[in-house]
């Protein structure tokens, strides 16, 4: 069994879900997303190709131990609380398994549910989009995008994250800086878009991670001097991370309430989790590990909705450091 629970220390934990936080006495509140996600079973992960610094052909996942580290992984999730709509991996689209990536789902300010399709960087995976689509469409989802095969700027859902009312973005390895306009009037948001500069943090999704509405795990060395200030300037309690231990995928983490899943949790990481509250839950995905993912990677909340996560900024906007 790979999954180890340990138990909650620290902080008093209220009946609402308030914790008081250990460093501030600020109340804190849960994030009101992240109870239901999306995941793609991995019947054909493999590492076909290399796009980012963690894929070598010559390391191959081994599909046993990766189903059992996903179940295990699909497991933890429903123990915590959260639902998971399975998609079936298309055989031509190794990467398919990094759900986060295909695109993002949310209801719309006027209440309509939409999915807006993610236009991948790299042509390896773009026919991931097409099943992508298919999915959201037959769960009644208003299709929307930025662009297409090769058309249009590159936008990778593994960069957004609702946070405090905007919708933050990475921008430069992946999702390109133009795409930030056309998803803020899409949405109808704010977009705040922070420069990544470094390679192996090539998503937001590995060097930040809300915890709730006031702390976040943030890696600065990924992102260029303004953007490392500007995000730190979005979080009044941030977890600073080195990047050695954003290099564990500590930050590629699912929080649902106050359970934080994640593959790996740096001894000084997982005290101020604690300390906060947060029940750490370590998962053993050396597998997706291979193609450059961990938890957050391969699954993708449905539940965010604008209005509440993300305020209804109508046109859109886009804010940069
Ligand atoms: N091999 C995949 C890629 O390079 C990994 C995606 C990781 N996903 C993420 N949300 N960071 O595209």
């Amino acid at each position: 069994m790979t999954l180890v629970q340990e138990p909650r220390q620290g902080t008093t934990q209220e009946p609402s879900g308030q914790v008081t936080g250990a460093t501030t006495g600020a109340t804190t509140e849960e994030l009101a997303w992240g109870r239901s996600y999306a995941a793609v079973s991995p019947d054909h992960f493999r590492v076909d190709y290399v796009i980012n610094p963690f894929m070598d052909p010559a390391d191959q996942p081994d599909p046993e131990r990766t189903r059992e580290q996903w179940h295990a992984m699909l497991a933890a999730l429903r123990d915590a609380g959260a639902r998971v709509d399975v998609l079936r991996q298309r055989p031509d689209s190794p990467d398919m398994v990094y759900a986060m990536n295909l695109g993002i789902a949310l209801t719309l300010a006027d209440g309509r549910e939409a999915f807006l399709a993610s236009h991948m960087r790299y042509a390896e995976r773009r026919a991931e989009t097409v099943s992508a689509e298919a999915w959201a469409a037959s769960r009644g989802r208003v299709l929307l995008g930025v662009g297409r095969d090769g058309v249009g700027p590159h936008l990778e859902a593994g960069d957004l994250f609702a946070w405090r009312g905007d919708l933050v973005a990475g921008f430069g390895p992946r999702t390109e800086e133009a795409a930030l306009a056309p998803v803020a009037a899409a949405l109808d948001v704010r977009v705040r878009g922070l420069r990544i500069v470094h390679p192996a943090m090539y998503h937001l999704d590995l060097a930040f991670c809300p915890l709730d509405d006031r702390r976040a795990m943030v890696c600065p060395a990924a992102l260029d001097d303004a953007s490392a200030a500007a995000l730190l300037d979005l979080v009044p309690e941030p977890l600073v991370l080195t990047e050695e231990e954003a290099l564990t995928f500590c930050a590629n983490a699912v929080v649902v309430g106050r359970m934080v899943l994640m593959p790996a949790c740096p001894p000084r990481v997982r005290y101020r989790l604690e300390a906060w509250g947060f029940r750490v839950v370590l998962l053993d995905l050396s597998e997706p590990h291979k193609g450059g993912g961990s938890v957050r990677c391969l699954t993708n909340p449905t539940d965010l909705v604008v209005g509440r996560d993300l305020d209804v900024v109508p046109g859109g906007e886009v804010a940069l450091p």
